[in-house]
């Protein structure tokens, strides 16, 4: 019994230290993050629920309703919209969706997505190739990597090189805002998320067909997003653009471990993850760039990265020449922003192992060490455009081990799939609805 006593009060003792250290790395994080982030720190953090549309960050010239998010998110996958692939027998077989899905983190899980004139799915992405029949030429395919469109709404302007919407960053920009190209979307004055989706769904080769919506649930939809529009004027490209970019705001990854964490659930991350967290806030300066809620930021800057030409794997319609290897400076035409991109965010990145704009990475703890070596891979580049703060860190394995367990699981968000509709009006199959990716979809 007395052995049994003191077995008892030994491990009573050893919880309470466990506890103890446990609490004082946590409080130690707050006090970290509080310095680097802002006086509210981790509060600051904090991704709002999906459903709390007051809280989440919105466009003054298109707030957000529940209507609007419901007809976005089967927009966004609609592939019954794919009405203008180059080649007919390609009709209504791609979708936002097909690079841009929840399994991918919202990514294309392949190193260059693949609309208009791909065919197959595999697994992940990872099996979309090119139809025999297309040219290489003809596919919808852009020289760079796809990024996510999840949290997307802590930035106000969109692509790598912040080429969409009229407010932020591009508020003096306006001669870069070409008439006849999809940049001159701008001039309608939305923000971002709104601007990229109504010039997208032209780029991406997809049509709101009258007979399309009037013959589905569509039409309904539409009604309700847009009661106050004209019937004249409701069922158009800008109108299903709001409804995306609407949609495209809610995809928050709110359900990952840190952000359990940050809503006070201490045991949401283990010992590991909370040094790597505390390193990111700390000694390893990541979060003076990737500082939103997202983790991304309204910044620019040249980390030396490779481009999309670059990549081992064959790449359509990649060249020396494309303006996006020069990342902002492509875009404003100013030599001091060439070789600049934008700070992404960084939730689910393992569902879609590429990283950097020009999908140079394959693994988390790839970038990690990369950054920590600070030797630019891209030897075109100019190096005095590198970011300052791109110099040795002296992490040691340990620590960038912990950093990247951080990465990996802290910023996981294992629910995504509460984002995808069940079914489509068109009762197409989704993302891709081509024979191979119905077959590997298991649909029909
Ligand atoms: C062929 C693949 C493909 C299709 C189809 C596609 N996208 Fe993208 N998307 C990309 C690529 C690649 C980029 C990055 C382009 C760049 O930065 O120059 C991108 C960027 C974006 C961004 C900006 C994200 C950020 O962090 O800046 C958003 C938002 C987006 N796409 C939404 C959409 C919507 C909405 C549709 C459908 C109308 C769509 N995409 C269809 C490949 C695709
Ligand atoms: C000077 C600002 C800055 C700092 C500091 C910084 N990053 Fe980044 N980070 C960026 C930019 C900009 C990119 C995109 C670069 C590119 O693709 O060319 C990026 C890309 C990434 C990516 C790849 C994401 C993707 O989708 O491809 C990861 C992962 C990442 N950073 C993690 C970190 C970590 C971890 C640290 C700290 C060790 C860190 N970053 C420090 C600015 C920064």
């Amino acid at each position: 019994m007395r052995k049994l006593i003191v077995l008892l009060c030994f491990s009573l003792l050893y919880a309470c230290a466990k506890e103890e250290k446990t609490n004082l790395l946590d409080e130690e994080l707050l006090a970290t993050i509080e310095k680097v982030i802002s006086e509210n720190g981790g509060q600051s953090l904090i991704l709002p629920k999906e459903t709390d549309l007051t809280n989440i960050p919105q466009d003054p010239k298109n707030p957000l309703t529940p209507e609007k998010v419901s007809l976005g998110k089967l927009l966004f996958h609609e592939t019954g919209i794919a009405l203008a692939p180059t080649k007919n027998f390609q009709e209504g077989t791609f979708s936002c969706a097909s690079c841009h899905f929840a399994s991918a983190g919202f990514q294309a899980g392949r190193f260059q997505g693949i609309g208009d004139g791909g065919i197959g799915f595999g697994k992940n992405g990872e099996g979309r190739i090119k139809d025999a029949l297309y040219h290489g030429d003809e596919l919808d395919v852009q020289p760079i990597r796809s990024p996510s469109t999840m949290n997307t709404a802590y930035q106000k302007n969109m692509l790598w090189n912040g080429q969409f919407g009229a407010t932020g960053k591009n508020v003096g920009t306006e001669q870069a805002w070409t008439p006849e190209t999809p940049k001159a979307i701008n001039s309608l004055g939305f923000e971002g998320l709104e601007t990229q989706a109504i010039a997208g769904l032209g780029v991406h080769r997809m049509v709101m067909d009258s007979t399309f919506i009037h013959t589905t649930a569509y039409k309904e939809f539409f009604d309700a997003a847009f009661p106050e529009v004209s019937t004249e004027e409701r069922y158009t490209i800008k109108n299903a653009g709001l409804a995306i970019a609407a949609y495209e705001r809610i995809l928050l990854s709110n359900q990952a471990p840190f952000q359990e964490w940050l809503r006070g659930d201490s045991k949401a991350l283990n010992e590991q993850e909370k040094k790597g967290a505390l390193l990111f806030f700390g000694k390893a300066k990541c979060g003076n760039c990737h500082n939103t809620p997202a983790l991304s930021s309204m910044e620019f800057y040249a980390l030396g990265m490779s481009d999309l030409i670059d990549c081992p794997e064959p790449t359509f319609k990649t060249s020396l020449e494309n303006p996006q290897n020069l990342g902002r400076g492509g875009f404003t035409g100013k030599t001091e922003d060439h070789y600049l991109f934008k700070v992404p965010q960084l939730y689910n990145l393992k569902d879609s192992p590429f990283y950097g704009h020009g999908a140079s990475f394959r693994t988390i703890r790839q970038v990690v060490e990369y950054i920590n070596q600070a030797i630019p891979e891209n030897e075109r580049m100019d190096k005095n455009q590198l970011a300052p703060d791109f110099k040795p860190l002296n992490l040691t394995a340990i620590e960038i081990t912990q950093i990247t367990a951080f990465l990996e699981h802290g910023l996981y968000d294992n629910n995504l799939k509460r984002y995808e509709p069940t079914q489509l009006p068109s009762g197409n199959c989704f993302p891709n609805n081509d024979r191979m990716s119905q077959r590997q979809l298991g649909c029909n």
